[in-house]
């Protein structure tokens, strides 16, 4: 297992600490997330639910719709955590492509266990990026 280090640590438990302020009644499955931009801000995240189902958001994407909104488009590192090390939806790899394929993914449980480190290409090969559009 990845040696971790002093400051991905930190993230991890940031990312689990938002996890408590996940807003998931229909699901109870409570997901944080932790980005850190190549500035040294920190944005965090949770999956936020709603009645109607496909109107929920993923914790990945409210912490890189944070970042973005305040300026930021460069990522250094995001962590996630959920109960059981759960790894990132489609859609969430998705938009991490978008700004990035180095940055680096941790994915960790509720004890704060790293259970996956990569990146963003790792975790999504092939992805479809804007060099693909005429511009
Ligand atoms: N969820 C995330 O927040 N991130 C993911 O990458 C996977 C799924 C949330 C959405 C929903 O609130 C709950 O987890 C169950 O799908």
């Amino acid at each position: 297992m990845t040696q971790l280090t002093e400051d991905y640590k930190q993230l991890i438990n940031l990312a689990n600490e938002a996890r408590r302020r996940a807003y998931a009644p229909y699901s109870n499955y409570a997901v944080g997330a932790a980005l850190r931009t190549k500035t040294g801000r920190v944005y965090t995240g949770v999956n936020i639910e709603n009645a109607a189902y496909p109107a929920t958001m993923c914790a990945e994407r409210v912490a890189v719709f944070k970042a973005v909104s305040d300026g930021e488009r460069e990522f250094e590192v995001i962590a996630l955590v959920t109960d059981n090390g759960g790894s990132p939806c489609g859609s969430c790899r998705q938009v991490l492509a978008e700004f990035g394929l180095d940055a680096i993914v941790l994915i960790a449980d509720g004890k704060e266990k790293l259970i996956q480190k990569m990146t963003v290409a790792e975790l999504l090969p092939g992805a479809f990026t804007s060099e693909k559009l005429s511009r």
